[in-house]
């Protein structure tokens, strides 16, 4: 016996993804395809998906909020052409219209892949699977298919004698055909050329008075066409949403699905279901998450780097060993075993040298720490520069805006900076110098020098009591005063009195 001849699939000649639907159940402004699960759109996804295919083309079919899809599709897959289907006359039409459009920039033949672009959690893999096995088997097409729990609202898979003749949409469904349990998942593997000889046959004959694509499987079938079936292991991966409550279910399992793969790539996870994770987002092994923990973008954690409870992080990036805490960061970078938080805030451009510290209440933008520096207490520090192993003291804040223009505070290595310092900006403060508690710096401090620029302090002696008699405050200050008395005459009366004993 010989073996089979297992030939590499082909890379599909294009993928059709149908994106045209209003999604009148969104209730939303929002187009539904461009509602977000993991830091993507549905319809990003399921580009990302197709793309991992090598199509030789990519088109996305649209219709409602079209410039605002086709805006997105120009942002993040230039190459994927949209076509525009102006009244939604049906998934059979929407293809028919996607096959003109291709075939007007020249022959098509081989492999063309249709999906959804409300059905995100659709893997690569499983799609390749698809067009693997539809060119092993040489079928005219081959369906996607999923054993449900329950099938309402899905085409129905109707088979004779294993082969699949048709599909019934639930409308179109006889009682007993709506049993089935296997459904259509809307992804197919057509034969290019059998697929645009089925489309010019639909008709509009079925309840919802459409071109249904489905309806171009039972027109092969009935020529004497293989049409086959892969079915999904797991039938999580065929959810579509078309509410906000199903799109909430689907960002549950794909976050699941990033949580778990993470997990296994060696990052403790503390509470997988309040960790929510980004699929552009790359960890490093024995990071440690919190809860309560949203790694948003591009944010990438180093090694050993403890993040959260409670923080939320956005194109950040963690170095190794690094802790973080009920934080809020967005385009920062935090350096290797730095800390940084509770409740701190860390706006674009801040940069955290190793070992550097941005501590409580504090808020950092533009700003660049130094390795070793301390920013431990309540303090907002925006366009600067902080050298080396500074203290910047509780309450500090560069006040770097006049009103029209934002200016640079500029401070140099071990710099000493008292509590409640205003930096009036812009303004530098060189190497080694101290700037005492309280100060409004507003000139330049030379290195090694000590900054005083406060109020004299001034007691007026008696005052309370003059001012305020027969107040507990006056009260207050006669006793204190009365028994400062005593102890100093106590103090000079005891030599006396042993004197007199003496005599
Ligand atoms: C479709 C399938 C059904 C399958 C289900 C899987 C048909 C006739 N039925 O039903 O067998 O079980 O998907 O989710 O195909 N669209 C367009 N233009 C149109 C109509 C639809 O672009 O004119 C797009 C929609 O935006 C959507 C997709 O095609 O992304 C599916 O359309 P929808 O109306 O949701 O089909 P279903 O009724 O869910
Ligand atoms: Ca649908």
């Amino acid at each position: 016996m010989s073996e089979p001849t297992a030939s590499a699939p082909v890379r599909p000649a294009a993928v059709l993804i149908l994106a045209a639907g209003e999604g009148k159940r969104m209730r939303s402004a929002t187009p539904k395809v461009l509602h977000t699960l993991c830091g993507r759109t549905m319809l990003g996804h399921v580009v990302a998906a197709a793309r991992e295919l090598a199509p030789e083309r990519l088109v996305v079919v649209v219709g409602h909020g079209r410039e605002q899809v086709s805006a997105m599709l120009a942002e993040t897959d230039a190459a994927a052409l949209p076509v525009v289907q102006e009244v939604q006359h049906g998934t059979g039409h929407a293809v028919r219209i996607a096959m003109e459009a291709i075939a007007a920039q020249g022959a098509i033949d081989g492999t063309v892949l249709v999906t959804y672009g409300d059905t995100p959690l659709l893997t690569a893999a499983t799609l390749d699977a698809l067009v693997t096995v539809h060119q092993e088997t040489g079928n005219a097409v081959t369906v996607l298919t999923a054993n449900v729990p329950d099938p309402t609202g899905y085409g129905r898979i109707v088979r004779r004698d294993g082969a699949v003749e048709r599909i019934v949409e639930q409308r179109d469904a006889s009682p007993q055909q709506a049993a089935i349990r296997e459904v259509n998942s809307g992804v197919y593997a057509f034969d290019a050329k059998l697929l645009a000889q089925g489309l010019s046959r639909l008709t509009t004959a079925n309840a919802q008075g459409e071109e249904y694509l489905t309806d171009v499987l039972g027109i092969l079938a009935g020529d004497g066409h293989r049409v086959g079936a892969l079915t999904v292991a797991d039938h999580h991966e065929i959810l579509g949403a078309n509410d906000r409550a199903q799109l909430a279910q689907l960002r549950r399992i794909f976050n699941a699905r990033l949580t778990g793969h993470w997990m296994r790539e060696g990052v403790t996870i503390v509470d997988p279901d309040t960790t929510w994770i980004d699929v552009q987002v790359a960890l490093e092994p024995d990071v440690v998450l919190l809860p309560n923990t949203q790694l948003c973008g591009a944010t990438r954690i180093a090694v050993g780097a403890e993040v959260g409870p409670n923080c939320t992080l956005t194109d950040t990036v963690v170095g190794s060993g690094a802790r973080v805490t009920n934080a809020t960061t967005e385009g920062a970078v935090i350096g290797e075993a730095a800390t940084v938080g509770p409740y701190t805030y860390l706006r674009p451009g801040t940069r955290l040298g190793r070992k550097a510290k941005a501590g409580g209440f504090v808020e950092m933008k533009n700003a660049q720490v130094g390795d070793g520096s301390k920013v431990p207490h309540l303090s907002y520090v925006g366009d600067a520069t902080i050298g080396e192993g500074c203290n910047i003291g509780a309450g500090t804040i560069t006040a770097n805006f006049d009103g029209v223009r934002k200016h640079h505070t500029r401070i140099g290595d071990h710099v000493f900076v008292g509590t409640d310092t205003v930096l009036i900006a812009p303004v530098q403060v060189a190497d080694g110098a101290f700037v005492a508690a309280g100060s409004a710096i507003t000139q330049c401090v030379p290195a090694g020098s000590l900054a005083v620029a406060r109020g004299r302090q001034r007691n007026v002696e008696g005052w309370v009591e003059r001012t305020r008699p027969d107040t507990k405050a006056a009260r207050a200050a006669q006793a204190a005063q009365e028994a400062h008395a005593a102890a100093q005459s106590a103090e000079a009366g005891e030599p006396a009195q042993r004197e007199a004993d003496d005599a």
